[in-house]
């Protein structure tokens, strides 16, 4: 029954890519030359999003602690977003999916700004898959900028301060207008959530692999689904509330 399998398919997931510098490390190669191999690895799994009929993906390609890494490394991921958007962007779009970035983008300059608002603009109709790209982000900026909009919302009187509440704060927090976070997956053999989407994660499955992110394909993302299909979500309910025994 195609509607029971489709159940079964995660409606966002978010993924910490993690990997790269070791990947390169292993063939005596530059971090950058790993960062670049991690490019084809996106590709893998956006295709595979859209096969699977995925709603949302959100990939973690700079966190906010990611500036204090060697500048070289820093530029050479720089300019491989901006080769990434040029090259790319024609293709997502006539996919069918609609690109967001998501984070602090004041830091970024001008040119790779700009580019990211065109690819913004150019595929904000698109309803097949939404990619959402987060570069200097960081979970907790995320509470903070919500909690920032909400004292706002309460000075200019709109809101009264007793009625912020999880419903009220959550609307503020990126991604709120998708389906809440499904499945969280990591790469590259770390158990940590590194300041990603943490009131998102919230009911989130975690997913944790050691599979290195260049080497994660369209199989490697089948065999989390998989995973994923067969984890019982309760949301704090106990298991026979959650699936009745006949
Ligand atoms: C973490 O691996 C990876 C990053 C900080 C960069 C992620 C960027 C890409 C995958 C490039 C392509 C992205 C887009 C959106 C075009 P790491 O360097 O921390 O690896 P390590 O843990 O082995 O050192």
């Amino acid at each position: 029954m195609p509607g029971a399998e489709a159940a079964q398919v995660p409606r966002h997931i978010a993924i910490v890519m993690d990997g790269n510098g070791r990947w390169a490390k292993a063939r005596h190669r530059p971090r950058s030359f790993g960062h670049n191999a991690g490019r084809k690895a996106v590709r893998e799994v956006i295709e595979a999003s859209l096969r699977e009929g995925v709603k949302a993906l959100t990939l973690f390609a700079f966190s906010s602690e990611n500036w204090q890494r060697p500048q070289e490394e820093v530029g050479a991921l720089m300019s491989l977003f901006v080769r990434a958007l040029d090259k790319e962007v024609d293709e997502l779009h006539g996919n069918g999916v609609r690109l967001r970035f998501i984070g602090d983008l004041g830091a970024f300059d001008e040119p790779l700004r700009q580019r990211m608002h065109a690819a913004m603009e150019r595929t904000a109709g698109n309803t097949k898959l939404q990619v959402n790209i987060a570069v200097n982000y960081g979970g907790r900026w995320d509470i903070v900028q919500a909690t920032r909009q909400a004292a706002l919302a309460v000075a200019r009187g709109e809101l009264a301060a007793q009625d912020i509440d999880e419903t009220r704060l959550g609307q503020w927090m990126s991604l709120a207008e998708l389906p809440p976070l499904d499945l969280f997956i990591r790469t590259g053999g770390e158990c940590r959530i590194s300041n990603f989407l943490l009131w998102q994660v919230a009911y989130a499955e975690l997913y944790f692999t050691d599979t290195l992110w260049p080497d994660f394909d369209q199989a490697c993302l089948r065999q989390a689904i998989e995973d994923y299909a067969r984890r019982e979500r309760r949301y704090g309910r106990t298991g026979e509330q959650v699936t009745p025994l006949s």
